[in-house]
This record gives C-alpha cells, sequence and structure tokens, in this order.
C-alpha cells in the first residue's frame, strides 16, 4: 500500500514539475524584459548618477517594464577607462566616459580638454550641442561603441591642503589629472608635476599625500569627499568637459528600433534634466563646501590662461584638430 501510494505521489510531482516547464516554454521570450547594464565612477549622491536613475525610470515607464536598467555606481565595475573596454568587447551596455577618458580612444575629444577654450556656457553649449558636438560624438563608432549624450560638467579647478594662488604655487607639486595626455601637458605647462590616475584613487592619493592636488567641479570634491582632506578649492575654472554616455554597438544593435527610440529618449531626458539641475547642484556643493570647512579661494586665472597657450599651438598641429578648433572659435560670438 505505501509502495503504490509513493508511486503516486512521485507521478504527481513529476507532473507538476513538467507542467511548470510547459508554463515556462509557453511564456513567450519577447515579454521578459531585457536588462541593459549601466556602469560608471561617480559616488550615488553626484547629479550625473542621479541623472542615470531618471533615466532608469524613464525607460521603464516608456517601455512598460520591457526594457530595464541597471546602474552600477562608483567604479563597482572598474576604472572609466576599463568600463569603456568592456563596451568594446560587448561585455557592459552602457558607461560614462568624461572627455578625458575617451580622448585616448578618439583623439578629437582632446579639443574639450584644451583649457580655457570656452567664453561662457551659451558658447559650451552652442560646440557640445551643434556640429561640432555631434560630430566628436560619433566618431567612436568604428571602436564599438558611439555617445548617445552628453552631460554637463561645470569648471574644474585645483583643491589642494593649502591655497594656490598663481601658476608659480603649483611648482613641485603632484597634481593628479584623469587619464589624458592633453591633461597631463597642461599641469607640465602651468608648472605642476601631473600624475594620471583613475577617479576612484585619488582620495586615498591626496591623503596619503601621492599626490598634493587634484583637480575637478565641487561636486565630485564634495561628493567623493576629497574635500576632506584637500579642503582649498582655488577657484582656476581652466576646464570645462562634459561627460558623456556611450552605447556599446553590440548592444545597441541587440535592440528592437522601438527598443532603441525609447533607450534615446530616456538618455535625452536625463541630460535635459541633468543641465536644468546643474547649478543647483554646484550651488548646493558648494554651500555642503562651506558648512564642512571647505576655503573657496579667488586666483590669477589669466596667469593660469598664459601658461597655456602653447597646448594650442600643439593642437593645432593636426589638420583635423586644428579644423574642429575653428569651428569651435567661430561659434564664440553667434
Ligand atoms: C568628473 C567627471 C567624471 C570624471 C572625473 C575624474 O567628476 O564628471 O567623468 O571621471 O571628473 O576626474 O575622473
Amino acid at each position: 500500500g505505501l509502495y503504490v501510494f509513493l508511486y503516486i505521489c512521485a507521478i504527481v510531482l513529476v507532473a507538476l514539475i513538467l507542467n511548470q516547464d510547459i508554463h515556462a516554454a509557453e511564456i513567450p521570450s519577447s515579454e521578459k524584459p531585457k536588462v541593459l547594464k549601466l556602469a560608471h565612477n561617480l559616488h550615488q549622491t553626484h547629479p550625473v548618477h542621479l541623472a542615470f536613475i531618471a533615466m532608469r525610470d524613464k525607460l521603464n515607464t516608456l517601455s512598460e517594464g520591457r526594457l530595464k536598467m541597471k546602474v552600477y555606481p562608483a567604479g563597482q565595475m572598474g576604472s572609466s577607462t576599463e568600463i569603456l573596454q568592456m563596451l568594446q568587447i560587448g561585455a557592459l551596455d552602457m558607461a560614462k566616459g568624461s572627455a578625458s577618458d575617451l580622448e585616448t580612444f578618439e583623439s578629437s575629444f582632446s579639443l574639450f580638454n584644451l583649457p580655457f577654450l570656452f567664453e561662457d556656457e551659451q558658447h559650451f553649449d552652442a560646440v557640445l550641442n551643434g556640429e561640432v558636438g555631434r560630430t566628436v560624438m560619433q566618431k567612436t563608432r568604428a571602436l564599438g561603441f558611439f555617445c548617445m549624450t552628453s552631460y554637463v560638467a561645470g569648471y574644474r579647478s585645483f583643491y589642494a591642503k593649502k591655497p594656490i594662488h598663481t601658476p608659480a604655487d603649483l611648482k613641485g607639486m603632484k597634481v593628479r589629472v584623469q587619464v589624458s595626455p592633453m591633461n597631463l601637458e597642461m599641469v607640465r605647462l602651468m608648472g605642476g608635476s601631473a600624475t594620471s590616475m583613475s577617479f576612484g584613487e585619488v582620495y586615498t592619493a591626496l591623503q596619503q599625500g601621492v599626490v598634493d592636488v587634484a583637480e575637478n567641479n565641487e561636486s565630485s570634491w564634495v561628493e567623493t569627499r576629497h574635500i576632506e582632506v584637500t579642503p582649498y578649492f582655488s577657484e582656476t575654472r581652466h576646464l570645462s568637459l562634459p561627460d558623456f554616455l556611450t552605447v556599446s554597438t553590440q548592444s545597441w544593435n541587440r535592440l528592437s528600433p522601438q527598443e532603441q527610440i525609447w533607450l534615446q529618449e530616456a538618455a535625452d531626458y536625463s541630460a535635459r534634466l541633468q543641465r536644468e539641475n546643474w547649478h543647483k547642484s554646484t550651488d548646493e556643493a558648494r554651500e555642503k563646501a562651506l558648512a564642512s570647512g571647505g576655503k573657496m579661494i579667488t586666483v590669477d586665472r589669466e596667469a593660469f590662461r598664459q601658461s597655456v597657450t602653447p597646448l594650442y599651438e600643439q593642437f593645432r598641429s593636426k589638420d583635423d584638430q586644428r579644423e574642429l578648433l575653428e569651428q569651435t572659435l567661430l561659434l564664440k560670438r553667434a
């Protein structure tokens, strides 16, 4: 009796399992949400991270949950250079790269690494959102990824344990820059000694004196807590370089035309939102800085500007770069 009972139980169990399998197989694969992974190196309170979160939510709404995004912040997936390389081999769908990160992949991004290039924000916007920006953003296509949109990043200034007023103050100081030949040369011309390093290593490097100075916008200085170890923010405002949202060409090609439209729409939305909020987030970062012992230092900007003029000459020596620069300068008083 017991054996018959167990036998029946076993049959019922097998039937149940099979039935479940059949059900699972019945769900069309198109109903399963696709999940795109986006990685970047900024902290979770940084305005660019918040823009990616807005993008994720927008994409979910637009696609009614069929196309999703997962955001990996704070360098969890690797440095900027590493995640851009992952895009190339299709190991990651999306990444953030600054104009400096992208320079080593495609030299035309170095346009945005020319210090004191933009007259004002209007000029910056005209370049980035116009023909010049569009050209540069598509240039990496052959490398396996391209830029879907851009985010503003304000101005970069130097910060250290003591105030910096003139280029002479940089003498003998070790300055961290991004992984960019242009940035290295910039600091060299200003009189400092430059070291390239990924963003995630900067806090410890400043703390331990591996470098004395870093340069960034207010949000990155405050949100990544660099301010704790380097409270003097000397407002050179020497660079205004955007961040770009890059997507792997392999991932993009796997999306249906409808999904591509949703993704682009969500990206554009996040960029608009981030631009609208940028000033507010910079003001908030400055307030936070002052409240926690940060000091804003006025500098001799003209002296810094003068010191980097040879960088323009070097830049002009390549035909395609000269052309980009000329187009950029034409937009000054547009
Ligand atoms: C800024 C920029 C980042 C960049 C970082 C850096 O925060 O928005 O994209 O990675 O600077 O200095 O590395």
